[in-house]
């Protein structure tokens, strides 16, 4: 154990206490050339515990002109960090890696404060991936391999990868410290440097993040601005000197974002919505099942995840038995305070989300059919009712066309519905304009390739469910993305232009 985890506070006051102080040190700053600065902004907004509406912090609004400072100041540590040999880069970031590590329980705490993420069972967990993913594309620095083209006998013909320039990253609140290193990772790594807009809702830890990190990064090789989406977003994606973008979020902005980017020829990672199908089949392991489908249900982060597989599609054979096994299940994760030890889902991020939640829930009310099996309100408990907490709820014979079924809702909130007929639920599993991720439950080998061959998602699944991590590629096709994360050959695709070299060195003259 390190210094800082046996001096961590041990109460859930202590803990609250130290991160409430983290973010009033943090407020209204950002990371620009090496250190802690003032934004040019003097306008700033309040953010949020979640948990309990109270204002934690301020964070700048920032503007055209924060962003032309740090892209600006990206732009010349370029010169500095591109030059700098891979295998000195990727020490670099083994380094900054290290020291995240040694902060990984506080800035778990201040995530927790921040997104109502529950530290047990979320935001320590997140930290430990963020610190993995950070290593991982450490290790990709030196694969910044091109080409030889045999090509005629005096010409020598190859092609080398060439770092983009300044990039510009944009991460949503959900996961915001693993998405930080997923954003600042492949950008580092192939010898460029990043300006990164926080999420308006999460600033604080992220700003964290790279404060530590700038410890041992040249000043200016990773930059942060925090913002909304028009007012700071868009003025980055539409720099002349932001070379590429990175993003995740939702499937209408990472559309927006394209358009800016066409306008300047430049590549676009996005990492989108899902609205991912679970089926299970009658021969499944229904304990395996069962077990995996609440997992996927992602609701340590109330739902909040892109890969939560909200679509749960149950054979009629096994469709009672499972419903039975599922309701207890899915009401047992312990609700509360989130940075309390002993609670295991927490809350909504916003009172938005939380008002989003509600409209699906009224449409799913309305709905000739549809029944409520569990959840459907907030909680009792006057405590819970002063912060963004709601109960998971899972929802029957809500038909297939229903905005319940087709939109990511981003919340515990999830339908079941009963299938007689493979290629039917099939068919129904990729009719939504997503194509995130996507889970089969069966013994069957012949139905698993037909669904692994069949079904329109990035990350697909047989008998197990996990989330990206280090050195699992991850990304989706249709609305759900373009790209892929934790890749190296989307970081090399993506990441840097390729330049073709020919030389004709002629015929020997002596
Ligand atoms: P959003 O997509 O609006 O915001 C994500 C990030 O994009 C934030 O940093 C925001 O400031 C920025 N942004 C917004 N508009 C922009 C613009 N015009 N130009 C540049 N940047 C811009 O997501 P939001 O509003 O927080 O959540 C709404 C819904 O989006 C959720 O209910 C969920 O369905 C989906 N979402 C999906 C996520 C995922 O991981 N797939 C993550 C967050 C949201
Ligand atoms: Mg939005």
């Amino acid at each position: 154990m390190t210094k800082t985890h046996l001096e961590a506070p041990t109460t859930t006051a202590e803990r609250e206490r130290a991160a409430k102080s983290m973010a009033a040190r943090l407020s209204n700053k950002l990371v620009i050339g090496g250190k802690l600065v003032d934004a040019i902004t003097r306008e700033t907004f309040p953010v949020e515990n979640p948990a309990t509406t109270e204002v934690i912090g301020h964070a700048p609004r920032c503007g055209k002109q924060d962003v032309e400072q740090a892209v600006a100041t990206a732009q010349s540590a370029f010169a500095i960090w591109s030059a700098i040999p891979a295998r000195q880069r990727s020490a670099i970031m083994l380094e900054a890696a290290q020291r995240l590590e040694h902060e990984s329980e506080t800035l778990a705490q201040l995530s927790a404060l921040e997104t109502g993420n529950a530290l047990s069972t979320q935001t320590r967990g997140e930290a430990r991936t963020m610190v993995d993913i950070l290593r991982f594309y450490a290790g990709l620095a030196s694969e910044m391999k091109g080409k030889t083209i045999p090509w005629t006998q005096d010409r020598f013909l190859y092609t080398k990868r060439v770092p983009v320039g300044v990039v510009g990253g944009i991460i949503p609140w959900n996961a915001p410290l693993m998405q930080t290193t997923c954003k600042i990772g492949p950008a580092l790594a192939a010898g460029n440097t990043i300006v990164l807009k926080t999420a308006e809702q999460a600033p604080l830890a992220v700003l964290r993040v790279f404060e530590i990190i700038q410890e041992v990064l040249p000043p200016g090789a990773a930059n942060v601005i925090s913002g909304f989406g028009e007012e700071a977003g868009k003025p980055l994606c539409e720099h002349p000197l932001v070379r590429k973008i990175t993003f995740t979020g939702s499937s209408a902005v990472g559309a927006q974002i394209m358009h800016y980017a066409a306008d300047k020829f430049i590549s676009v990672t996005a990492e989108l919505g899902g609205k991912n199908p679970n089926i299970i089949m009658p021969d499944a392991d229904l304990d395996l099942a069962v077990a995996g489908i609440v997992q996927g249900l992602r609701l340590f982060r109330q739902g909040q995840s892109c890969t939560a597989g909200t679509r749960v599609y149950v054979h009629d054979d096994v469709y009672d038995e499972v419903v039975k096994r599922i309701v207890p299940a899915v009401n047992k994760g312990r609700m509360g305070n989130p940075l309390d030890e002993a609670t295991e889902v927490g809350s909504l991020i916003s009172a938005e989300q939380l008002a989003r939640v509600e409209r699906y829930v009224q449409i799913a009310r309305e709905a000739p059919g549809a029944y409520i099996i569990c959840g459907g309100e907030r909680p009792k408990d006057e405590r819970l009712r002063r912060g963004y907490f709601y109960v998971p709820t899972l929802i029957e014979g809500i038909p297939s066309d229903s905005p319940v079924c087709r939109d990511e809702i981003f919340g515990p909130l999830a339908s079941i519905s009963r299938w007689k007929n493979f290629d039917a639920v099939l068919a129904e599993a990729n009719d939504t304009p997503y194509g995130l991720a996507a889970v089969l439950w069966t013994r069957d080998l012949a139905r698993s390739m037909q669904f692994i061959d069949q079904i329109q998602a990035g990350f697909v699944q047989v008998n197990q469910f996990s989330v990206a991590e280090a050195s699992v590629e991850y990304g989706g096709t249709k609305i759900s993305g373009i790209g892929r994360e934790l890749s190296l050959e989307s970081m090399l695709e993506h990441f840097t232009w390729s330049k073709t070299i020919i030389i004709n060195y002629g015929t020997p003259r002596i």
